[in-house]
This record gives C-alpha cells, sequence and structure tokens, in this order.
C-alpha cells in the first residue's frame, strides 16, 4: 500500500475517501498523528500529516521513527513524502517542483535509526542512492501525464531548522553541491530504507533560498503562502495521477 507523509501545506488530502482513521502507538512512542485511511482514486492509501493536522510539530521535534514504523505496522511498503524546501540554484525558483535524487544530511541530535545499541549485531545499510528509483520515475511519469513541470533530480540538503539559513549557510549548501534546502527529508529516508520501504520525495520549493533570487533581503512568510495554495493543487493532482499509474486495476482510465 502507498503511504502519503504531507509536510507544510499538506495536512490533509481532499480528495481522499476516508474509511478510518487508525491511531497507532509504536516501540518508539507516538506518530504525528492519526494515519488516515481511505481511498484515492478507488486505490487505498494511508495519509500522515507529518507536523500534525493542526501543524504542531517542528521539523526537529517529528518523531520521525514512529511516523515510519507506524506506517510500515498498518501495511505500507511504498512512501511518497512531499516536503517544502528553499531553492538553491536558479533552475529551482519558488514555485516549482521537483524529484530530488540526492541528498546531504545536516541535521543533529534526530533518532537516526531503529536499531538500539546493544541489542542487536550493528549493520551498516548501503544508502548511496537514497531514494527508492522505481517510486521517483513513477513521480516523474505521472507529472508528464498531467503536463505538471517538475525537476529530474537534485541534491536535497537537509538542515535542523526550525529556522531559516543565513545566506553563508546556503552559500556552503551550494559550495557542497546542493540543489536545495529542507528539513523534514532524514532521517525519514533512511528510515524507510531500514524499514524495506520504498521512499521518494516531492520537493515544493516554496521561496528562495536566504540570500537568493527574490529571497536576497530576506525570506518573507507571505511570500510563502502566496505560492504554496497554487503548488499543493498541483501536488494533489501529482498524487492522484501517481495512484492511477500505480493501480491500473482499481482506476481504469
Ligand atoms: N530552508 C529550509 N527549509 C525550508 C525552506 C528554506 O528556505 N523553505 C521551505 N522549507
Amino acid at each position: 500500500m502507498l503511504g502519503i507523509i504531507g509536510g507544510t501545506g499538506l495536512t490533509k488530502l481532499t480528495n481522499l475517501e476516508i474509511t478510518r482513521r487508525q491511531v497507532a502507538r509504536t516501540p518508539y512512542g507516538e506518530p504525528s498523528g492519526a494515519l488516515i485511511f481511505g481511498h484515492l482514486c478507488g486505490a487505498e492509501v494511508v495519509f500522515l500529516a507529518r507536523h500534525g493536522y493542526g501543524h504542531t510539530i517542528p521539523p526537529h521535534e517529528v518523531n520521525y521513527r514512529a511516523n515510519i514504523w507506524a506506517l510500515k505496522e498498518f501495511g505500507v511498503d511504498r512512501i511518497v513524502s512531499v516536503a517544502t524546501v528553499g531553492g538553491i540554484k536558479p533552475e529551482l525558483p519558488a514555485g516549482s517542483l521537483v524529484v530530488p535524487h540526492q541528498l546531504i544530511d545536516y541535521t543533529w541530535g534526530r533518532a537516526q535509526s531503529f536499531v538500539i545499541s546493544g541489542e542487536k549485531p550493528v549493520t551498516h545499510l548501503d544508502f548511496t542512492e537514497p531514494y527508492c528509483g522505481a517510486m521517483r520515475r513513477d513521480i516523474l511519469r505521472a507529472a508528464a501525464q498531467k503536463q505538471i513541470d517538475i525537476s529530474d533530480g537534485g541534491v536535497y540538503a537537509v538542515a535542523q531548522g526550525p529556522r531559516l539559513e543565513t545566506a553563508a549557510e546556503i552559500n556552503r549548501y551550494e559550495r557542497d553541491g546542493c540543489d536545495m534546502v529542507g528539513m523534514t527529508g532524514m532521517p525519514e529516508a533512511y528510515l524507510a530504507r531500514e524499514l524495506d520501504i520504498c521512499y521518494a520525495a516531492i520537493g515544493v520549493v516554496v521561496n528562495d533560498a536566504a540570500g537568493r533570487g527574490a529571497s536576497k533581503n530576506g525570506i518573507r512568510e507571505e511570500d510563502i503562502m502566496r505560492v504554496l495554495d497554487d503548488l499543493m493543487s498541483r501536488v494533489r493532482i501529482l498524487l492522484e495521477e501517481l495512484v492511477v499509474l500505480q493501480h491500473p486495476e482499481a482506476c481504469p482510465v
């Protein structure tokens, strides 16, 4: 089953025909909210709002382990994550969409693994390609099908937050090879890998990164809000098409 993790601006899926809400408990605590099961275009999916339904959980306090564990426990084997980001390179201006292919993790102090020291022999999982190729391709195909512009690939700098970056930090991320910056890409992607879940992300570029383009003199919340609604309506269409594509039997065209 497909799990959809919604970020800022996507705390619910308006076209989801909800069948049940499941409060989950995990060995790692409680997820950000109830899992919302329902049908999207005839196929069963489950939705989880990463920051809670009232958007009250900041990126560094999200219980990523509980979220991923709960999704797995309730039958999710594929996740599409929706994450707002700031665009670093000029090809990713505010208002654009991107499917990152790589990431650099600058976060600290987050629980990075389900493996608790002393419990099991230590293993080191391959993470050369942090995103699931099959899911990335499906997202890109769904976008093409709906004529939604989306960039194929980009390196996601995962910053700790909750504050936005300084201009010098963005310069550093760029020198490191990053194309966009967000706060929630890790440890989410790695935790999905630990549980063998195919995981990819849709980066929703809501602002030019600090010191760049329209954010040359600062990032204004109202500018973010202005692009967010339009972007999320495109994301909703994209998600529906993704489901159609992955479930031709449930959604005959
Ligand atoms: N930086 C970090 N995270 C973000 C940004 C940003 O500019 N925009 C949206 N999420």
